[in-house]
C-alpha cells in the first residue's frame, strides 16, 4: 500500500500560525467571485460533524441594502460600544489598543466588506453546558477562514450581532429552529505577509496525565527528575491585578497554606531581578532546612519569580504570574522540579528506582499546597478592598 501523500509541513504551518483577524487590510474595492467562496465550503465542509449530519448552512450576504442593514444591527449591538472603547485607549499604548482599533474599522466598514458569511446549523443548543451543536460547525467555519486565507483572502472571526440574532434572522429570512455560530467579513487581503500571533506556549499550557501537571522535556514515560516535571495551578480572581499583586510580592505570604514553607525574609534590600531572599522550611523527612531564593522575573502587577538554591543550577522553579481579564485576574503558580540539586535529588539517589514514583508524589503535595495558596490570595484580594474589585 503506498503510504499518504505527505504535506509540506512548513506551508501548511505556516498557514494554520498565521491565520489572522483581518480587518484593516481587507481589500473592500475588490468584488470577492461566489464561485470562490463555494470552492471554499465545499473544502470547509469536510470538516466532522456529528452523526454525520450536513445540517451547516452557509448565508452569503452581497446585496449593498442587506450589507447596511446587517451592519447597522452589529455596530447596535456591539460594534458601536467597540468603537466607544477604541476612543478610551486610542493613543494611549493600552494592550489592547491595537485590537481595538482594528475591530473599531471594521464595525465602521462592515457594508463595504464585499461578501458577508454567516455560517449557520439547523438546531438549537439545549443549554446544557455541553458544546453538542456547536462542535459540529465551529471547524467547519474555521476550516473555511483556512481555505480562504490560502487563496489571498482574509476574514477576522465575529459574533457581536448574536446580541441581534432575531433581528438577523428577520432581516435575512433565517428560520427558526438555526442557530447562527459567527458572521465572516470576507475580502481579498491587502499588503504584505501576516505573522504568528504571541500566544502562550504549548508547554505553558499542557497538562499531562493529571491537571495541572506538566513536563518541559516529555520523553513518552513517567517523568523523571531530569525532564523538568512540574506543576502549575490557576485561579480566577474577581479582583483588579494590583489588588492581587500586594499578595503574591509578599513572600511569607505562602507559608500561611503550606504545611512545608514556614516562611521568609529578604536578603537584598530590593524586590528585583537578581535579588535574594532566605526561605525557612520543615517537613518530617528532613526537619528544618533553610533555602536561599534567587528572583529571576520581577514585574509589577505582572509576575513574581524565582528559582530556589542556585539562579541556573535550581532546586526548584517557582513563578506567580497575573493574567489581566475582563472584570478580574488570572492567577497562574507554576512549579517547576529541578534542574539543581535539592532534597528531592537526595531522595532518588536514596531509591532510585522509585524515582517516577518519588517526582509523582511530589507533584501531588505541591499541587496540594498551591492550590490552598492560590485559594487564600483570592480570598485575601476579594476581601481586602472593596474599592479594587470588579
Ligand atoms: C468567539 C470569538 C468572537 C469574536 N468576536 C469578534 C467580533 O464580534 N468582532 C471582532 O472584530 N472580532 C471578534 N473576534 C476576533 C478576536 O477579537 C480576534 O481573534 C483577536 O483580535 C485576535 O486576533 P488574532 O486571532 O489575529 O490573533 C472574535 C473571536 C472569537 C474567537
Amino acid at each position: 500500500m503506498p503510504s499518504a501523500t505527505p504535506f509540506d509541513t512548513d506551508e501548511t504551518d505556516r498557514l494554520l500560525s498565521t491565520t489572522r483577524a483581518v480587518r484593516r487590510r481587507l481589500d473592500l474595492g475588490r468584488p470577492v467571485p461566489q464561485e470562490l467562496l463555494l470552492d471554499c465550503i465545499d473544502i470547509a465542509e469536510q470538516a466532522p460533524t456529528g452523526g454525520n449530519q450536513t445540517s451547516r448552512r452557509w448565508l452569503v450576504i452581497q446585496n449593498p441594502d442587506l450589507k447596511k442593514a446587517l451592519a447597522d444591527l452589529y455596530r447596535d449591538a456591539g460594534g458601536n460600544w467597540i468603537s466607544e472603547s477604541y476612543q478610551k485607549v486610542a493613543g494611549t499604548g493600552h494592550h489592547n489598543e491595537k485590537a481595538l482599533r482594528s475591530a473599531d474599522h471594521l464595525a465602521q466598514n462592515l457594508e463595504h466588506v464585499p461578501a458577508i458569511v454567516l455560517v449557520t446549523i439547523y438546531g438549537e443548543h439545549d443549554g446544557s453546558g455541553r458544546p453538542g451543536l456547536f462542535d459540529s460547525v465551529i471547524q467547519a467555519a474555521w476550516s473555511f477562514c483556512l481555505a480562504l486565507r490560502s487563496r489571498g483572502l482574509g476574514s477576522a472571526w465575529t459574533s457581536l450581532h448574536l446580541e441581534a440574532a432575531d433581528e438577523v434572522a428577520e432581516l435575512l429570512g433565517i428560520p427558526d429552529g438555526v442557530s447562527q455560530i459567527v458572521l465572516l467579513p470576507v475580502a481579498w487581503t491587502t499588503g504584505g505577509d501576516f505573522s504568528p500571533a504571541e500566544r502562550r506556549t504549548a508547554h505553558d499550557i499542557t497538562w499531562f496525565d493529571k491537571w495541572g501537571y506538566t513536563i518541559e522535556r516529555p520523553t513518552g514515560e513517567a517523568p523523571l527528575h531530569r525532564d523538568g516535571a512540574g506543576v502549575t495551578v490557576e485561579i480566577d480572581i474577581d479582583a483588579a491585578p494590583s489588588a492581587v499583586w500586594q499578595f503574591i510580592s509578599d513572600i511569607n505570604l505562602p507559608a500561611r497554606f503550606s504545611d512545608e514553607f514556614q516562611g521568609a525574609e529578604w536578603i537584598s534590600t530590593q524586590p528585583e531581578i537578581g535579588a535574594t531572599f532566605l526561605g525557612h522550611n520543615h517537613n518530617d523527612h528532613m526537619g528544618d532546612w533553610e533555602v536561599t531564593c534567587h528572583v529571576v522575573d520581577y514585574e509589577e502587577n505582572r509576575v513574581f519569580a524565582w528559582n530556589s538554591v542556585d539562579a541556573k543550577q535550581a532546586a526548584a522553579q517557582w513563578r506567580f504570574e497575573l493574567i489581566p481579564l475582563a472584570g478580574g485576574t488570572r492567577l497562574r503558580f507554576a512549579m517547576i522540579l529541578g534542574p539543581g540539586w535539592s532534597g528531592l535529588t537526595m531522595a532518588i539517589e536514596a531509591r532510585p528506582d522509585k524515582e517516577a514514583k518519588i517526582i509523582a508524589n511530589r507533584q501531588a503535595g505541591q499541587t496540594d499546597n498551591m492550590r490552598r495558596c492560590v485559594e487564600g490570595i483570592r480570598d485575601l484580594a476579594t476581601e481586602a478592598d472593596p474599592e479594587t474589585r470588579f
